[in-house]
């Protein structure tokens, strides 16, 4: 029998690939949104993608239990991948109740629904700034830096902690993303950033197409051989089936342990300048962009030890980072009508 997985914030950037996958491999998925950060593109991209016009969609709030049980009443949930959570590390500093509010209760809401699995999206973020790159899965939390990365850490624990007491009833995977980017090839479905972006390919998206002036590349004097900081780029295909190898293998009652942890990332460093090269390269254009200070908070370097996911989930990166910046300039494109 078709299972079926309920992706919670599954009409924005990261849901809604995950959602064209999950559909591909063959589940059922009900996605719910209470799209205060989205609207509804994304989600008509997934339907035209499928070609299925009857994806289940709920507007809901997963910080109200009421909704959260009934929505679990009306479908029969076999797992939960949960995104619904604010994510934008500046606000959470200036906002910090609105960030532990939202992203803890909505999470212990599905939690106490009693759904027995749950894949919760973790961020590279718990690492802080390593001590030894690349991370695998064993290196150090370090103390978070703000009150987003604070949710993602007690988000975790509270998983482990839940799947530990429930003597067997729940699975749990986390899966720790490094920098998603880049967007859906049919350019459909992508990242739709409200206001100015924070975070780096948005940015040189817009600029590219003139709806920003200038990038500022925060930091040329890193200690890297460039001088700007070190990520692992993941392309959002590639991060969106890695969540497809997780729910099968909960679903499928192959995990090894009640809770699972996973880096989802290539394993291979790329820097900011070189990312910006390489964009240009590629969509054959050049970028007004300038250095400019360090930003607060940014780590030198960090990428990933994808070993664990490559074997225990037989998930791999597959795209190249050059294909994924053709695929952001794409949607960009796309939403500018071109
Ligand atoms: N960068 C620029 N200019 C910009 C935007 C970013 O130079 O306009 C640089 C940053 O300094 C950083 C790199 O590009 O070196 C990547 O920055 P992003 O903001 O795209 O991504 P981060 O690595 O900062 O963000 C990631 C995750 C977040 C998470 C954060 C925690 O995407 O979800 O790490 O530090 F919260």
């Amino acid at each position: 029998m078709k299972k079926t997985v309920l992706v919670s914030g599954g009409a924005g950037f990261i849901g809604s690939h995950v959602t064209v996958e999950l559909i591909a491999a063959g589940y059922d998925v009900v996605v719910a949104d209470n799209m205060s950060n989205c609207d509804l593109t994304c989600f008509e991209g997934v339907k035209k993608i499928t070609g299925r016009e009857d994806i289940p969609f709920v507007k809901m709030d997963f910080c109200d239990m009421d909704a959260v049980r009934r929505l679990f009443s009306q479908y029969s949930i076999d797992a939960v991948i949960h995104f619904a959570a604010f994510k934008a590390v500046g606000e959470s500093v200036a906002e910090p109740l609105k960030y532990y509010k939202n992203n803890l209760i909505s999470f212990m809401n599905i939690l106490e629904s009693g759904c027995p699995n749950v894949l919760f999206s973790s961020s590279a973020t718990v690492y802080g700034e390593p001590e030894q790159v690349p991370v695998t899965e064993q290196s150090p939390r370090q103390p978070a830096t703000s009150p987003y990365g604070n949710t993602k850490q007690i988000c975790e624990d509270i998983l482990q902690d839940t799947v530990k007491a429930s003597g067997g009833a729940l699975r749990g995977i986390l899966l720790r993303y490094f920098n998603p980017i880049g967007a859906h090839p049919s350019a459909l479905i992508g990242e739709l950033p409200r206001g100015v972006p924070n975070n780096l390919v948005p940015f040189i998206t817009q600029t590219a197409i003139g709806k920003r002036e200038c990038l500022s590349i925060f930091g040329n004097d890193y200690p890297t051989a460039d001088g700007t900081c070190l990520r692992d780029y993941i392309d959002i295909v590639d991060l969106a089936k890695a969540h497809v190898y997780a729910v099968r293998r909960m679903l499928d009652g192959k995990m090894e342990q009640g809770c699972e942890v996973y880096n989802v990332g290539t394993g291979r460093p790329v820097s900011v300048l070189e990312l910006v090269n390489a964009f240009e390269k590629v969509n054959n254009l050049k970028l007004n962009y300038k250095f400019a200070p360090r930003r607060a908070g940014d780590v030198t370097a960090i990428w990933a030890d994808p070993t664990l996911a490559n074997e225990k989930l037989g998930w791999k990166a597959e795209r190249s980072v050059e294909d994924t910046l053709k695929s952001a300039w794409a949607w960009e494109l796309h939403l500018a009508g071109k």
